[in-house]
């Protein structure tokens, strides 16, 4: 019988920055997940997306100087570029700013309206402009500010609609306190306390302050305010209300929405209520975990100490990070970024852990057999322990992902790695090796360690895609061998298997050297991610770093001759938008100079101005037109500027 399709979602993210280590944590998670249940023969769905609409949007294109969606476009590809880059293996990619999508919220939001959950009212409080969040005075930080961002709030008020979310407060109690959906349950009784028992508050969910959204298809005044178009992304990604998709009904309800934190309240209380509004299945579960930190505060781009999980990718390769990542992240709880765990963490595990198991067996195999095993082999009672352990690690993992506990699915792994480097010890093949009539013996001992490493792997490739097949490359396994069907038992690799010894899974790290250089490119980056910040905040662009041209002598620079000389006469080249033709008095009797500088100065805005001239340039023609000379002018943000030259100055003077 065809297993039932597995659905999995992460948050779609707001494509306000660069993606960060930060970001990476529920996308790998969540991929990790969806490779697992591919194994296992599920039909999987995995989407992922991007939350494109708001006011913060809105601003920063305004400030870049594009459209909101040439605004979006650009970093919507930086976080593809880093799905890709991690070998996340995303099935479905949502925008919301995708034209099915907006379709869908206006229906969504229409039929909310017609059944009565949703009407209009007046919104007022303390609202944070870069987090888009209204806050209520007891939610403040200790300086009154937003508890988010920790940037001043304002009071506001507008006229907005509400979504009516008390006729479902019963039962999202119910769901949250009584069935296996939010995980883990034990923060089941914040949200009852704080948010159910005090009394559901109505939700705001239009505005009408911006436009950057989706127009309310009844009352185009106002968009529709994040939560119900980014919610309903889980749904309109399947084909709910568009014609784009038509899997909704394959896939939903979804079996795994996982997020961080700080949206538990809206999947854990709003999407709960819209879903029982629109009268369709509640989701399985809903996985949250907590943030990954530096120095004590959540890794943010507004809060400037992001770590860039390219430069990470460089150093240690990106199954690394994921299994760093994953293995640190315990469901519920934060954790701490530190170099010096993630180095300690690559080195005891990977390197010394998992790689030594793979290399020292391999090259076992080598040197005593020439790479082939014979077939003949001699168990002992020690085997069977061994063997019970590796080939009960199945169910292990499997019952861990169907809880979405992925820290401890690595953990049972990882034991069963120790367990085989403690069988290596406790049957000492190296001194099997020396005796001749041990052969056998080694024989078995070197087959069950392959056995081992061909199931450990298989189980630990959804986690670090691109490593394991290497793996399974040096112990000679096939496609078949490490399918899920296999990994419950022993005796799948043939018995006469030929292993090939090659390249170093994991190199290990020297961490002294390692944690100095790499804590140094870190607090670079931070340094210029934190200078772009408030470069951003002040609304100036950042200083991009500055790289001169290769030196030159005071003789190179003397054969350059500056003059002064004064505009006299100026018009457009024809048919050329960039171009003006200048006629100079250089003091030496005129000449007339090309420049393309016409998008920035209207011909009139340069007659009667002095600047400085480069006097000796090779004559060119520009579309046809001679040109003697160049004048000087700088790059800037905001496009190119002439370097005027003040009036005292007489027209032919020399610069130096
Ligand atoms: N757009 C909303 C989600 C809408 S889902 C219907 C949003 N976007 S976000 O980009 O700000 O955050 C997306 C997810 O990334 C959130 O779960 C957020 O907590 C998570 N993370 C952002 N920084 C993080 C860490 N430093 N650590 C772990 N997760 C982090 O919220």
């Amino acid at each position: 019988m065809s297993k039932k399709p597995f659905y999995i979602t992460t948050p779609i993210y707001y494509p306000s920055g660069n993606p960060h280590i930060g970001h990476c944590y529920t996308t790998v998670a969540c991929d990790s997940i969806a490779r697992y249940k591919r194994m296992q023969g599920y039909d999987v769905m995995f989407l992922t997306g991007t939350d494109e609409h708001g006011l913060k949007i809105e601003q920063k294109a305004a400030e870049a100087g594009v459209t909101p969606k040439e605004y979006v476009d650009g970093i919507v590809e930086k976080f593809k570029k880093l799905w890709s880059y991690m070998n996340i293996s995303y099935d479905r990619y949502i925008r919301t700013t995708d034209d099915y999508h907006i379709e869908s919220v206006q229906k969504i939001f229409k039929a909310l309206y017609d059944k009565g959950y949703i009407y209009k009212g007046e919104y007022s409080g303390k609202y944070c402009t870069p987090c888009e969040s209204f806050w209520t005075d007891s939610q403040l930080d200790e300086n009154g500010c937003c508890p988010e961002c920790h940037r001043p709030v304002k009071y506001a008020k507008e006229e907005a609609y509400f979504f009516k979310m008390s006729p479902f407060a019963d039962r999202i109690e119910k769901l949250l306190t009584e069935t296996d959906y939010l995980r883990p349950k034990t923060r089941a009784v914040e949200l009852v306390n704080n948010f159910i028992k005090p009394g559901l508050e109505d939700l705001c969910v239009s505005r009408t302050t911006f436009k950057w959204g989706v127009p309310v298809s009844f009352d185009d005044k106002h968009v529709v305010y994040v939560w119900i178009d980014a919610l309903s992304n889980y749904i309109t990604a399947l084909g709910y209300e568009n014609g784009k998709y038509n899997e909704f009904s394959k896939y939903w309800p979804a079996n795994v929405h996982m997020v961080a934190k700080d949206i538990m309240r809206f999947h854990a209380i709003i999407w709960p209520a819209m879903l029982m509004a629109l009268e369709l299945p509640l989701p399985e579960h809903l996985a949250v975990h907590g943030w990954i930190t530096m120095n004590g505060e959540k890794m943010s781009k507004s809060l400037g100490n992001v770590v860039d999980p390219f430069v990470l990718g460089e150093r240690y390769g990106q199954d690394a990070i994921r299994y760093h990542i994953l293995r640190e992240m315990a469901l519920g709880a934060d954790s701490l970024f530190s170099n010096e765990i993630m180095i300690n963490r690559i080195n005891s595990d990977l390197a010394n852990g998992f790689g030594n198991l793979v290399s020292r067996t391999v090259a076992m195999v080598d040197k005593y057999f020439g790479g082939t095993l014979p077939t003949e082999r001699k168990s002992a009672p020690l085997d069977d322990e061994f063997r019970a352990a590796v080939t009960g690690l199945l169910p292990e993992v499997d019952k861990y992902i169907d809880e979405t506990k992925i820290k401890q699915a690595l953990e049972e792994i990882f034991k069963v790695v120790d367990r085989a480097n403690k069988y290596i010890d406790e049957t000492e093949p190296w001194k099997l090796g020396k005796d001749d009539s041990q052969k056998a013996r080694l024989a078995a001992v070197l087959y069950n360690l392959l056995e081992s490493i061909r199931i450990i792997s298989a189980l630990l490739a959804p986690f670090m895609p691109t490593t394991m097949p290497k793996v399974w490359e040096q112990i000679g396994a096939s496609a078949e061998d490490v399918k899920y069907e296999n990994l419950g038992k022993f005796d799948v690799l043939p018995a006469n298997v030929t292993v090939h010894k090659g390249e170093i899974l994991f190199p290990r790290i020297d961490v002294d050297k390692e944690i100095d250089e790499l804590n140094d490119i870190l607090r670079k980056n931070m340094e210029a991610a934190q200078a772009k910040l408030s470069a951003e905040e002040k609304g100036e662009e950042a200083a991009a770093p500055i790289e001169l041209a290769p030196e030159i002598t005071i003789d190179d620079f003397a054969k350059v001759e500056i003059r002064v000389a004064k505009v006299v006469a100026c018009e457009k080249v024809k048919k050329s938008d960039k171009l003006l033709c200048l006629q100079l008095d250089d003091g030496m009797g005129g000449r007339q100079v090309v420049s393309g500088i016409a998008q920035y100065y209207a011909p009139e805005d340069l007659i009667g101005k002095k600047l400085q001239l480069i006097a000796n340039l090779k004559p060119v023609k520009l579309r046809g037109v001679d040109s003697n000379g160049m004048i000087c002018a700088a790059d800037t943000p905001d496009g190119v500027k002439v370097i005027f030259v003040d009036d005292s100055i007489p027209v032919g003077s020399k610069v130096r």
